[in-house]
């Protein structure tokens, strides 16, 4: 079976070994919602850099849309997944919201017709159009999130990664979100990676889940028999 995302026995370590990734294997379906979660520390946000080839691992073998995540294919696999950062602050830093989400689409090269026509449809689905001209720094965080989330869109990738999306975000807020993304990214057949903490998110929305615990995997599967697994109650609480 063709599969978006496959990681086989992959194997992580930061120089200093003080913590690593250890025999990582899962798969992850075309057009699914596929949720990472786990405690502080788990290791969510370095699996998720492995992807993106910002951290390279030692051993095993991931491959992105039949790609090999190696040295050579690293330009080509960027180029299909959009990576929204767990802080906004560490993406959004143009003058004003027109420009951030413009960078993007710039940098791929395209005429500037072309990018302005992304910007607005990306500022449009994110519900930020009032804001193009602003600074982004003036905005809420709320805000400069949807502005990153924009600007990962605007570059068109088949494969979205969110580190922590709903962090920070109150309920309203969590809930336009995720009609956000199942209206821009998943009816356009595209796939979203999201790490989270809300076991209440997981459970509604999530296709399957990869729960990772001091670099190891816990449990990788349906959503429904997460609740087998005492830690995840533990870790994840109820909401
Ligand atoms: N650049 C780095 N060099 C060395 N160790 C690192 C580096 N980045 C993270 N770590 C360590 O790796 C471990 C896993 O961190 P990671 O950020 O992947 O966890 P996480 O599951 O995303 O946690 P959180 O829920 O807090 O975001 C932590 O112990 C952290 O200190
Ligand atoms: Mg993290």
């Amino acid at each position: 079976m063709h599969h978006e995302i496959e990681f086989k026995e992959v194997v992580f370590e930061y120089p200093e070994k003080k913590f690593g990734l250890y025999n990582i294997t899962f798969n992850i379906g075309i057009g699914t919602k596929f949720a990472v979660c786990g405690r502080n520390g788990a290791g969510k946000t370095t699996l998720l850099r492995i992807l993106m080839g910002l951290e390279e691992h030692q051993a095993g073998n991931i491959k992105v849309q039949e790609l090999t995540l190696n040295r050579e294919n690293i330009k080509e696999v960027r180029k299909r997944i959009g990576f929204v950062f767990q802080n906004p602050d560490s993406q959004v830093f143009s003058a004003s919201v027109y420009e951030d989400v413009a960078f993007g689409p710039r940098n791929l090269g395209l005429e500037e017709e072309e990018v302005e026509k992304r910007v607005e449809e990306a500022l449009k689905s994110v519900d930020l159009l009032d804001c193009t001209h602003e600074s982004p720094f003036r905005l809420s965080f709320g805000q400069r999130k949807r502005v990153a989330i924009a600007g990962v869109l605007s570059m068109d990738p088949s494969i979205i990664i969110l580190d922590e999306p709903f962090s920070n975000l109150d309920y309203p807020t969590r809930t336009s979100l995720k009609k956000l993304l199942e209206n821009s990214v998943l009816k356009r057949g595209k796939t979203i990676i999201f790490t989270t903490h809300y076991r209440k998110l997981i459970n509604e929305w999530a296709d399957s889940v990869l729960f990772l615990d001091a670099g190891k995997i816990l449990y990788h599967g349906n959503v429904e028999d997460l609740s087998i697994i005492d830690e995840a109650d533990r870790f994840l609480g109820p909401f």
